[in-house]
């Protein structure tokens, strides 16, 4: 199957813009197989617009992003859509189908993308749910459960087909401390017990202080600093410390609210009028 990939993520030189707004600058980046590469930085630095783009969700303006050895732009949606069972996405949210319970969430991309028979789609989704904690719980619905148990069960469905490579947007955001911990160790688990590459997106730096193999601080759209823990805790650069010593609280996203101001709406009336 062609030369083996040493990088599952390349991202080179990814300009991306919204109407007229650069949004990235010359974006460059790979995670290698088998770590944990954290993306920080500011609110509106442009973290989200770069995992969107790393998941396809997004056209760059110019640039390449190639995932597992397949350049993005290049794909058939068919070949997109392969791509993507090799490949797992947690969500900030969840976005588990709250009309459906948390074990056919979890058995959801097991019931589209393979031909496994339902006893057997019904032992690996027991076994994920094990992995994130969440034994017993598959008959509840997604709206009994609670804000780290959502987090877990997004983590579970993400990894049933047992990807790759993993995405999670935000995956501790607004967990007590303990729950987000737990989390903490359960990705760092995946790397190490499954070889996952992993991508993570957080503005929690004891989580990223944590778990992160690398780091890639992103600053206004640019890469600021791609280095290991050691490296980033030890810059001198002014914008890397000011991120460094901001407290975690502070840290707390309003994302719709900032897009809003940003883009300067009116208040909108609804949080659905966010932007798609
Ligand atoms: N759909 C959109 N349309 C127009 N501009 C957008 C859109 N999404 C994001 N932006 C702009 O792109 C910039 C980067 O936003 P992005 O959501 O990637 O930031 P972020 O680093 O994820 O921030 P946060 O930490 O607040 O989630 C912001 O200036 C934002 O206003
Ligand atoms: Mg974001």
């Amino acid at each position: 199957m062609g030369e083996p990939v040493t990088n599952s993520v390349e991202v080179v030189d990814l300009v991306s813009h919204f109407g007229e707004r650069q949004i990235l600058h010359q974006v460059s980046l790979e995670v290698r197989k088998g770590e944990i590469m954290v993306i920080m930085g500011g609110s509106g630095s442009g973290k989200t617009t770069l995992l969107n783009h790393l998941l396809g969700l997004l056209s760059p303006t110019s640039g390449h992003v190639r995932v597992l050895g397949h350049d993005l732009s290049r794909l058939s949606p068919l070949a997109l859509q392969r791509l993507r069972t090799r490949t797992g996405v947690a969500f900030q949210s969840g976005a588990l189908f709250s009309s459906m319970s948390v074990g056919d969430n979890i058995a959801l991309p097991l019931r589209e993308h393979t031909n496994l028979d339902e006893t057997t789609i019904g032992i690996m989704t027991r076994l994920k749910l094990e992995v994130v904690s969440l034994a017993g719980f598959e008959t509840l619905m997604p709206a009994e459960l609670s804000g780290g148990m959502i987090k877990r069960a997004a983590l579970a469905r993400a990894i049933v087909m047992d990807p790759e490579l993993l995405f999670c947007d935000e995956p501790s955001a607004g967990l007590d401390p303990v729950v987000a911990s737990s989390i903490d160790d359960l990705i760092l688990r995946l790397r190490d017990a499954m070889g996952m590459s992993i991508v993570v997106v957080t503005h929690d730096l004891d989580s990223t202080f944590k778990i992160a193999d690398r780091i890639c601080v992103l600053d206004k759209g640019r890469v600021l600093a791609l280095d290991t823990v050691e490296a980033i805790r030890a810059s001198t650069d002014v914008r890397i410390q000011n991120l460094l010593n901001r407290r975690t609280e502070d840290a707390e996203p309003d994302v719709d609210s900032y897009l809003r101001r940003l883009l300067g709406e009116a208040a909108s009336p609804t949080p659905e009028s966010r932007l798609p």
